[in-house]
């Protein structure tokens, strides 16, 4: 059943370049330019027209929707809101027709999740659901929307539904900045051959797994972690404490890499481990200074970089190197080596990584 892997985790982690590969199928056309997603298509004038787009998820799936927030507004030039399902549903929240709504949700039954959408419905919105379980709730509560085609997910720890989320907000967002014209062809098109190539980009970031896992084997006793970001990799720092916390007890947060100068930065002891998703992009410059800043007081910087990246490596005490991809589409590959170094923290510490303690793999209750 874990086809030859020790964990569900590990198997689902593995399956990333044929899940995402998956979820493009049959919808993205790299070579011509073209991108079907019919659900997304059927609403395209009122999301492009709409004033606001509100995203609601919980936990890995609003990591999610914090990219695709950075996503959409910079290639559609919507203004986008991400909030959490729990939050929004008590809140008296303000909603006004036409606003649409993206639920995002792997198992398609997160009750807040489901309440929140229900709710917005009455009001008006239009509901577009990002939903890995076919014919689930959500799905079944949704206007429109787009399956992710992941496959189940076993293990309580989401991985391959999150890479496929993303994908499916990609191609909703490249495909509707094209037809609002904030997207110029030339760059849509860029942009769809860069989203072609990332499964074989995981592939080659999966065989830094032993040197990820020895990495592991050093950090593993560690009793806090950070994990720091900016941009499009500010949500891969978040998701990257996450699975951290989850899977080893390890005390983990994410920030915004400059916000550590804010009150965090208080933390850094040479004890702890500090994690950069610093891979290249136009935040890069910043990300780097963050660094010396971290650097400068002694703490352990562990960083996800990209190939031929000459001055991280001289900061870092220990670097994770993967493909160079463009800043819209690298969040599913720096999140990647984040996944494996929970999974191999989770087993060197001897944890049960496929179900760790107190957690559901899906929450029907509020
Ligand atoms: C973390 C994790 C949870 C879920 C959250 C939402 O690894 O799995 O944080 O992401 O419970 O679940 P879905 O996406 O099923 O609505």
């Amino acid at each position: 059943e874990k086809g030859g892997y020790d964990h569900f985790m590990l198997k689902e982690i593995f399956e990333q370049p044929h899940t995402i590969y998956d979820c493009l199928r049959g919808r993205l056309d790299a070579e011509n330019g073209n991108i079907t997603m019919s659900g997304i298509q059927k609403y395209a004038e009122q999301i492009i027209n709409a004033n606001r787009i509100i995203i609601i998820a919980c936990g890995t799936s609003w990591h999610a929707g914090l990219v695709a927030e950075y996503v959409i507004e910079e290639l559609c030039r919507i203004p986008v809101e991400v909030e959490y399902a729990s939050e929004f549903r008590y809140r008296n929240p303000i909603i006004h027709k036409g606003d649409v709504i993206i639920a995002i949700s792997q198992s398609g039954e997160t009750a807040d999740t489901l309440v929140a959408i229900e709710k917005a419905k009455e009001q008006g919105a239009i509901i577009l659901g990002i939903v890995n379980a076919v014919g689930s709730s959500i799905a079944r509560a949704s206007h429109a929307g787009a399956y992710t085609h992941a496959g189940p997910e076993i293990g309580v720890a989401s991985t391959k539904a999150f890479t496929a989320q993303l994908a499916v907000l990609t191609m909703a967002a490249l495909t509707l900045g094209l037809q609002k014209g904030t997207l110029e062809r030339d760059k849509y098109l860029l942009l769809c051959k860069e989203l072609a190539a990332i499964p074989e980009k995981v592939d080659v970031i999966l065989k830094l797994d032993s040197q990820i896992k020895a990495l592991a084997e050093k950090y593993k006793d560690a009793a806090d972690a950070l994990f720091l970001g900016r941009g499009y990799n500010f949500p891969v720092a978040l998701e990257g404490a996450l699975k951290l916390k989850e899977i080893s007890y390890i005390h983990a947060e994410g920030y915004p890499a400059a916000e550590m100068k804010h009150g965090p930065i208080a933390l850094v002891t040479e004890q702890l481990p500090v994690v950069f998703v610093a891979t290249k992009d136009s935040y890069h410059e910043k990300v780097v200074s963050n660094m010396q800043e971290i650097k400068a007081r002694k703490g352990k910087v562990i960083a996800v970089i990209t190939e031929g990246d000459t001055v991280t490596p001289t900061l870092a005490d220990d670097i994770i190197v993967i493909p160079p991809a463009h800043e819209v589409v690298a969040p599913m590959l720096s999140v990647v080596p984040l996944q494996l170094l929970a999974y191999h923290v989770g087993v060197a510490k001897g944890y049960d990584v496929d179900k760790p303690r107190n957690l559901a793999k899906s929450v029907t209750v509020e």
